[in-house]
């Protein structure tokens, strides 16, 4: 398909007035999200963890969702697990496509918001060669998603970005106002991004406003194969030893998929353009998630210590005051309950596996 509307008409670029970056603490009052408002959205990164959640919920609120990915749920055994209760849905497309190189206007045609999740997450493999794909599917593909948004309109673009720019911190709650200084190749990659659709949004010609949320440490149904608490709960039931990174004194600001997903969706809802932490507001040692794993599931888990990895900073903590004041969101899920619904997802889903390996 070709865009054939015109570019930005001039005399629509008094509009960029209403557009606002943050750089203290956000007016106004909270808000709830009026998913209402939002016709037609684009979801790339929809076959991810984060992703496929925050479809799932677009979705169940009656909203028609594209989703790019270049993981295929018919190829692709975590994406098919990821998208099976989307896929087949009226309210849902999927487009198999890779950023890198596909045409970008023709997927966001008529989209009110996109939200762009898709990248390559992981802060431990970003170092070494890995780095190129970090720095095309980061930042090339982000360029890319944005010069498109930009061009054909699109009102509000959603971006995920990450804890891991602000690099090692006090350990007292972080606000986005805090200087960014991230120790790895991949928080390197995630600060260009966001920062890359903030110079978009700030375009003289640009209608497009743009929230960057700073995710800390998402986990719940379907976390990635090599994040900690879904690796601690498998093991927990008998899967493979923990591999314990450091002294496992290193703490995080856990936070629950669902939570990540509300705050995503009321970010579309906003206008504000400007950076804003998703963070539970509370932080948690390794050593303490592995206490908790083993209380949920009454197992021990087989811990073997290995050396710290490079990148891997000693403590995250989100200052949730921007995303209340501005997007209205706050978090509902403790630690021990969202872990106990991570745990009844790791349950099923090895049951699923195995009765699969049986038949
Ligand atoms: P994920 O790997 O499960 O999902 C990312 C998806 O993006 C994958 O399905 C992948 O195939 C897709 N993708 C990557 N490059 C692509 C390309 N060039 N074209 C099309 N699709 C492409 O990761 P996740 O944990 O769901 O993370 C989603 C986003 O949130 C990422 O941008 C990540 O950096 C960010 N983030 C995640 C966390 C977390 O704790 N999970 C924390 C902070 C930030
Ligand atoms: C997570 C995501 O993987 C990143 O994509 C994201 O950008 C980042 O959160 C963020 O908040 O910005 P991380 O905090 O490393 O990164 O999350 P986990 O992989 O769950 O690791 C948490 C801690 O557990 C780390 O200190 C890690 O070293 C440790 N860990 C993890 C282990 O000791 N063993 C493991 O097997 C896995």
């Amino acid at each position: 398909m070709i865009d054939r509307r015109p570019s930005v008409a001039p005399d629509r670029r008094t509009e960029i007035s209403s557009v606002r970056t943050f750089t203290g603490s956000a007016p106004g009052r909270p808000r709830r999200a009026d998913v209402a408002a939002l016709r037609r959205v684009v979801v790339t990164g929809a076959a991810g963890f984060i992703g496929s959640h925050l479809v799932e919920r677009l979705v169940g609120a009656g909203v028609l969702v594209i989703g790019v990915d270049r993981r295929d749920p018919k190829r692709d055994a975590v994406a098919s697990t990821n998208l099976a209760q989307v896929v087949g849905s009226a309210g849902f497309v999927f487009v198999p496509a890779d950023l890198i190189e596909c045409s970008v206007e023709s997927l966001l045609l008529d989209a009110d918001a996109v939200f762009h999740l898709a990248g390559i997450p992981g802060v431990r493999p970003s170092w070494g060669e890995q780095f190129a794909e970090y720095a095309a599917c980061n930042i090339v593909a982000t360029q890319r998603v944005m010069e498109a948004a930009v061009r054909l309109r699109v009102p509000r673009v959603v971006v995920a970005s990450s804890s891991s720019v602000y690099g090692r911190t006090d350990g007292r709650p972080t606000p986005e106002t805090a200087p960014t200084a991230p120790m790895s190749p991949y928080g390197v990659s995630k600060l260009a991004a966001e920062t890359l659709c903030l110079a978009h949004a700030q375009r003289a010609d640009s209608q497009t406003t743009v929230a960057a949320l700073r995710y800390f440490t998402v986990y719940g149904p379907r976390q990635r194969a090599d994040m900690l608490i879904g690796r601690a709960l498998d093991a927990a039931l008998g899967g493979q030893p923990l591999r314990l990174y450091g002294t496992g004194d290193q703490r995080r600001d856990f936070t629950f998929v669902s939570d990540a997903v509300d705050a995503t969706v009321a970010a579309a809802t906003a206008t504000a353009t400007g950076v804003f932490n998703v963070g539970a507001g509370h932080a948690t040692s390794v050593t303490e998630v592995v206490r908790i794993a083993e209380e949920l599931t009454g197992g021990r888990i087989p811990v073997s210590p290995v050396a710290a990895r490079p990148g891997d900073v000693p403590a995250t903590l989100a200052d949730r005051r921007r995303a209340h004041e501005a997007l209205g969101w706050a978090p509902q899920a403790d630690l021990v309950s969202g872990m106990t619904e991570h745990l009844a997802w790791v349950r099923h889903h090895k049951e699923s596996v195995s009765d699969t390996a049986a038949s």
